[in-house]
């Protein structure tokens, strides 16, 4: 029996397991080997209101803005309160942030007030992160076991009590654990085009569904304005950090179209900006650019070695020619909802980082918080476990000032879809599966794209066979968790943040509420 069982190795799995290993015994589940997370690939960096002439009150109020109105106030404050803190922490693990005379050098990101934006390595803070925690992690008595697939969770009456686990090629192993975090990460792989890796395929998400946990803002997804978008390659993030160090965006014509769609200009939200790419190369039919040819070569060179290096294997060189980008699926502000402590609806079950929905990213998340809300909630999940014990609230904290939640109560209408979909579909391949979502439950929605989605979604789910390998059990929960954010993307009518209807293109003050979907646990 171990007293904390972690799911998942990004910044939010390892830094929980680094302080849970100083309070009993851990065991870490992760699917690939430790160092692969989303985390690795973060450029762009972490953001803490550590300069003088920032505030946390500011680094509060910008993330509330870019929330639409959907952030719980008193988990963004422990956001921004916390963030300082957090940073001495990896400061003391280790992490090398870059310095400009001495002092950590700050960037800015769309959306920031403030230059608040650390990083290392120029545009490899994530791997930099990663690499730091996981060299301090390794050092504990934590156990670390790689390629471990969680097929399911374990719960006994109402709680979580284990895990069942797939190495290679074996039968699923039973783990018990007292507490079970889930910080899995997100699921980038819904979509055709995604920054994320191949990992990340919802897995938590999934896990706490089928055990009977609350998920909410399953609708919000980010999709990032800049990926490097060049025919037959590998979609590949160009950080938000390149516009904010002065990059520009033109359209096929050259012209900088960013001060058509909002004064911010090229730093406006990552909503704003992905939509007005794809209104861009929807009137051209040609992809949008990114232009830092008036940038000084020797500091962008500098400050952005990955991507320069990425950009040169494809004959781009980043100070001389433009860079070709279109959005890319970035981030899931959803996901299992939990209390600022990081308790979710089913007792014993924790939830922390990208596959939590802690409510600091309300219907959009500012850029450079996800790595900070990992380091936040995995410190108040320990903290949490070592004040309360085994106690459980009776209720999670929700946000006082908001409308009362809508509850989607069975989260997949299955026999609905089957009397709408007599047609032929396609099969539930992972190709097939992406292709939709991005087609119908991507950047911009409709009623009758969604409704189309959910039944093809739900008619996929009832026909998959049995997953045996990590494959499909992916695509399994690939499947279900779209099927649930089409839903959920169904019922809101209106747009905000992430969330875009063409359909129904303003935002709504009734719909200032949160939409929570109740998990299923299957009986037996
Ligand atoms: C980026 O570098 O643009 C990504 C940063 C983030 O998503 O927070």
């Amino acid at each position: 029996m171990y007293d904390y069982i972690i799911i998942g190795s990004g910044i939010a799995g390892v830094y929980t397991a680094l302080l849970a290993a100083q309070h009993g015994r851990v065991l870490v589940l992760t699917k690939a080997a430790l160092e692969e997370s989303n985390t690795r690939y973060a450029q762009g960096g972490i953001a803490a209101a550590i300069a003088p002439s920032d505030s946390p009150a500011l680094h509060l109020e910008d993330t509330l803005a870019a929330g639409a109105g959907l952030c719980d106030l008193a988990a963004v404050k422990l956001l921004t309160d916390e963030a300082p803190a957090r940073i001495r922490d990896l400061l003391r693990y280790g992490v090398p942030f870059d310095r400009h005379g001495g002092e950590i050098a700050l960037g800015l990101e769309g959306a920031h007030s403030a230059r608040r934006i650390l990083h290392a390595g120029g545009d490899a803070t994530g791997r930099h992160i990663e690499k730091s925690l996981c060299a301090a992690l390794r050092a504990t008595d934590a156990e670390v076991n790689e390629r471990a697939f969680v097929t399911e969770l374990a719960v006994e009456g109402n709680r979580a009590v284990g895990v069942w686990v797939l190495n290679d090629g074996a039968e699923p192993r039973f783990f018990g654990g007292r507490n079970i975090v889930l910080a899995s990460g997100g699921a980038g792989q819904l979509y055709t085009y995604t920054t994320n890796p191949a990992v990340a395929t919802g897995d938590g998400m999934a896990l706490a569904y089928r055990a009977g946990a609350q998920l909410a803002d399953l609708e919000f997804y980010q999709f990032h304005p800049t990926a490097l978008h060049l025919p037959g390659q590998p979609t590949f993030l160009i950080s938000e950090a390149v516009r904010g160090e002065g990059a520009y965006l033109r359209n096929s014509a050259g012209e900088r179209f960013m001060s058509r769609y909002d004064e911010r200009g090229e730093l406006a939200a990552r909503d704003v900006v992905s939509r007005a790419i794809a209104s861009e190369m929807l009137r051209s039919d040609q992809p949008v650019c990114l232009d830092l040819r008036h940038l000084d070569p020797v500091a962008t060179y500098a400050h952005f070695p990955t991507i320069a290096a990425v950009c040169k294997q494809s004959g781009l060189d980043i100070t001389r020619d433009l860079l070709p980008v279109a959005p890319a699926a970035h981030y899931m502000m959803g996901g299992v909802r939990t209390s600022s402590w990081g308790e979710t609806t089913l007792p014993g079950l924790y939830a922390c980082g990208e596959v939590a929905c802690t409510g600091v990213h309300g219907a959009n998340r500012l850029a450079s918080n996800s790595l900070l809300e990992g380091l936040v909630f995995g410190g108040r999940v320990v903290q949490r476990t070592l004040e309360r014990g085994a106690a459980w609230p009776e209720r999670l904290a929700l946000a006082p000032d908001f409308a009362p939640d809508l509850e989607l109560a069975a989260g997949i209408n299955h026999e609905d879809a089957k009397a709408r979909r007599p047609d032929e579909v396609q099969p539930p391949t992972l190709a097939n599966l992406q292709e939709l979502m991005w087609q119908h439950v991507g950047l911009e929605r409709s009623a009758a794209g969604l409704t189309s989605a959910a039944d093809t979604l739900s008619c996929w789910h009832d026909g998959l066979a049995e997953p045996h390998s990590v494959a499909e059990h992916e695509l399994g929960n690939l499947v279900q968790l779209g099927a649930l954010v089409a839903q959920a993307a169904l019922a809101r009518r209106e747009s905000r943040g992430g969330h875009f209807r063409s359909d129904a293109p303003t935002t709504d003050s009734a719909w200032r509420r949160r939409i929570v979907t109740q998990g299923l646990r299957a009986e037996g």
